[in-house]
């Protein structure tokens, strides 16, 4: 059911305190999401972005990792911290030390299916136990003043659906907004997402909704909101190696989307700029290799893209990937015509 003229899908949207510019945002994912991939992101227009989940006992508990998360840059903003956790005090504590060092708005993940996080009643293990839910946002809400948004999942499996009840205990203990990425916890990342839970969670509750799961180009962003009415879009994998989906979704409506792909040119120069913050933010040779994962995103629909990561990704030091760039990306601009750089 359209519940929202396509002209209005883009606007800017309040958090509790926070006003962000635009209703696109980046989700967090774990291993990838660093300041780097984020001001990638922000470049291209998302209005939003979140840190990597970051464990509340880790940070209680004063762990190296944990804290460097919490390590952002003025550009880097706003940012939202995602904390996971099972402990309500550990999590309230956990909040007050991410307040404390400037997020500008805290996230408590009730999404995560990863054994080793639900197996310690954290993540999506928290949607087959309300009362902790409960709990653990009373005591969340009391620690921060700062914006508080809870991502969650349709429910736990498709026998448990219940992300209404859990979006209801959320506005009631105080949550800004509620991010329901429309799979269960079942699903983990494969099936399709089911936009319908989206639409009855805003149906049901009066804080902002923000609609998550299978957002793979800029139009599917627009739709999610016009089918659905929710007030904002979470991007995940649909942005790895194509920060251009926010360009593509905040366009206006009657842009051909077509169109929003970026030229040869500005894919290298965009993989360049990220390989250059990546070594600079997170330095070293250490970039390079943890950069393979971006390369292959941003040549995956490349023509000649799989010999180029073969060689790419064998090297560990700057200049060569830097070498292979050049070469990959000269080799696609030969002035033959018949040659698609497309596959
Ligand atoms: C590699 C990877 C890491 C993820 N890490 C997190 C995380 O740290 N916190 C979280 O709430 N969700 C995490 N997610 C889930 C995403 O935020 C998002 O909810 C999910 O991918 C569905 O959105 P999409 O279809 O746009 O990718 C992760 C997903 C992937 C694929």
């Amino acid at each position: 059911m359209n519940k929202i003229d396509a002209g209005q899908v883009v606007h800017s949207l309040s958090l509790g305190s926070l006003k962000i510019q635009n209703n696109m945002i980046l989700a967090p994912l774990a291993g990838i999401s660093n300041a780097p991939f984020r001001m990638m992101m922000r470049e291209a227009g998302c209005g939003l972005a979140y840190t990597e989940m970051i464990s509340a006992n880790g940070l209680v508990c004063g762990n190296d990792k944990s804290r460097r998360y919490l390590v952002f840059h003025d550009e880097d903003r706003p940012l939202g911290v995602q904390i996971f956790g099972s402990d309500p005090a550990i999590l309230a504590e956990a909040v007050q030390i991410a307040d404390e060092q400037g997020a500008d708005l805290i996230d408590i993940n009730m999404g995560c299916p990863v054994k080793k996080v639900v197996k310690n009643g954290a993540g999506a293990a928290l949607l087959k136990d309300p009362d902790r839910v409960e709990r653990i946002l009373w005591a969340v809400r009391r620690a921060t003043r700062k914006p508080l948004t809870v991502k969650i999942r349709s429910g736990w499996s498709s026998q448990n659906i219940n992300a209404v009840l859990i979006a209801d205990i959320a506005e009631q203990q105080g949550a800004d907004a509620v991010i329901v990425h429309a799979r269960t916890a079942a699903q983990g990342f494969s099936g399709s997402a089911d936009w319908r839970i989206i639409e009855e969670v805003k149906n049901s509750v009066g804080i902002s909704v923000i609609g998550n799961g299978d957002v793979k180009t800029g139009d599917d962003a627009r739709n999610m909101i016009v089918t659905t009415g929710c007030d904002g879009v979470m991007i995940g994998r649909g942005a790895l190696g194509n920060p251009w989906i926010f360009k593509e979704a905040l366009s206006l409506p009657d842009a051909a989307s077509g169109d929003a792909r970026p030229s040869l040119m500005e894919r290298k120069k965009m993989i360049l700029r990220h390989l250059e913050m990546e070594s600079v933010f997170e330095g070293g040779d250490g970039a390079v290799v943890r950069f393979r994962k971006h390369l292959l995103w941003y040549t995956k629909k490349l023509r000649g893209g799989a010999a180029f990561r073969a060689k790419a990704t064998t090297v560990s030091d700057k200049d060569s990937v830097l070498g292979e760039i050049e070469r990959f990306f000269d080799s696609l601009e030969m002035p033959d015509r018949t040659r698609e750089a497309f596959k």
